[in-house]
């Protein structure tokens, strides 16, 4: 089977910044509170999906040495698209400059971890140039008067450029998509309404499915938690992080994070927590990465890659 590999990564993020101090100033809330119970201290907003996941992808096509007319297919994870139609990848496609089908995905904070499974799929049935797009601008549809939300959001995109490992075992080993659609009152948004969510009851189910979604794509590629070199969770809260880490017997160490700056910004977090991951330390030619996200739904994924061409 021919695996896909990531040849190029971007990301943006809204250019205005929200920090705890501001939101405690008009909310009844505190910096103390928000980073205690989910480690976020500041949040990007702005930005409409088109703009941040142009933005990121123009990065990604540039690191990956890719003209945007090579592409053969854009997928747009995303669940706050610009317009109900046409589809945010539509636009890029355009605005890219290439000349490819493209669609969006709707799997909410696991978007992107389910694209990732529909990009490998599609490069081992033969194309060779995919673009992924993980982006949501969930300050939309965030109720700036309701502090157990408004604390949680934020807006940014992340891109990887997919092509063809070189080397058999290089690129995606295994994936997982999930839906557990008993739990889809959880957390919801109605048009015209407002993101509403039982945070107590996610943040349970939330774990659960990590920890589930995670060791699946593990035993498929017959490895083991202490083979993964680096776990990039979706960015919701850091004690869910810390939980899954925990009951999957990772160190926490190992677990890439931007939440701290970037709040919960949904199909972009888990690009966005690569690129931190791999400015801040790098990730290694060999080493075995993790991505497993949850959402809205309630959906959730996994997908396990060896990191290099
Ligand atoms: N500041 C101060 N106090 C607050 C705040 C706030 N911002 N928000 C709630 N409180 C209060 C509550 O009113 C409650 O007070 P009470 O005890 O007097 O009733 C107390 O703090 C505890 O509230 P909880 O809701 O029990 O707090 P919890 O520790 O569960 O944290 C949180 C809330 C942060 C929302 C957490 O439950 C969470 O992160 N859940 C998961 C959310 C999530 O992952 N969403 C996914 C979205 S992904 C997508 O698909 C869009």
């Amino acid at each position: 089977m021919t695996r896909a590999t990531i040849t190029g990564l971007g990301t943006a993020v809204g250019n205005k910044v929200i920090t705890n101090h501001d939101l405690a100033a008009v909310l009844d809330t505190s910096d103390e509170w928000i980073v205690e119970r989910t480690g976020i201290h500041e949040r990007r907003v702005g930005g409409s999906c088109l703009e941040l996941g142009g933005q990121a992808a123009r990065i990604a096509l540039k690191e990956a040495e890719m003209d945007a007319s090579d592409l053969d297919l854009i997928i747009c994870a995303t669940c706050t698209p610009d317009q109900v139609f046409p589809a945010v990848s539509n636009r890029l496609q355009e605005d890219l400059g290439a000349a490819c089908g493209a669609f969006d995905l709707n799997a909410a904070c696991s978007g992107f971890t389910y694209a990732i499974s529909l990009a490998q799929a599609q490069i081992s049935a033969g194309m060779e140039r995919v673009l992924v797009v993980g982006v949501d601008t969930l300050s939309r549809f965030t109720d700036w008067d309701d502090r157990s939300t408004a604390i949680l959001f934020g807006d940014g995109a992340g891109a990887v450029v997919m092509e063809p490992a070189r080397r058999d075992d290089r690129g995606v080993l295994s994936t997982y998509m999930g839906s557990e659609g008993r739990f889809a009152d959880l957390l919801t948004c109605d048009f015209g309404d407002y993101i509403r969510m039982d945070g107590k009851e996610v943040f349970r189910q939330a774990v659960r499915v990590m920890v589930s979604a995670s060791r699946r794509v593990l035993a498929d590629a017959g490895l083991e938690p202490s083979d993964v070199t680096v776990v990039i969770p979706h960015q919701a809260n850091l004690r869910i992080i810390e939980s899954a880490m925990k009951r999957l017997g990772i160190p926490l160490g190992k677990a890439a994070t931007v939440i701290e700056v970037t709040g919960n910004t949904s199909s972009a977090s888990i690009p966005l927590a690569m690129g931190a991951a791999v400015s801040k330390s790098g990730i290694a030619d060999g080493d075995v990465v993790l991505l497993v996200g949850f959402g809205a739904g309630m959906s959730v994924a996994a997908a396990l890659l060896r990191w290099g061409r």
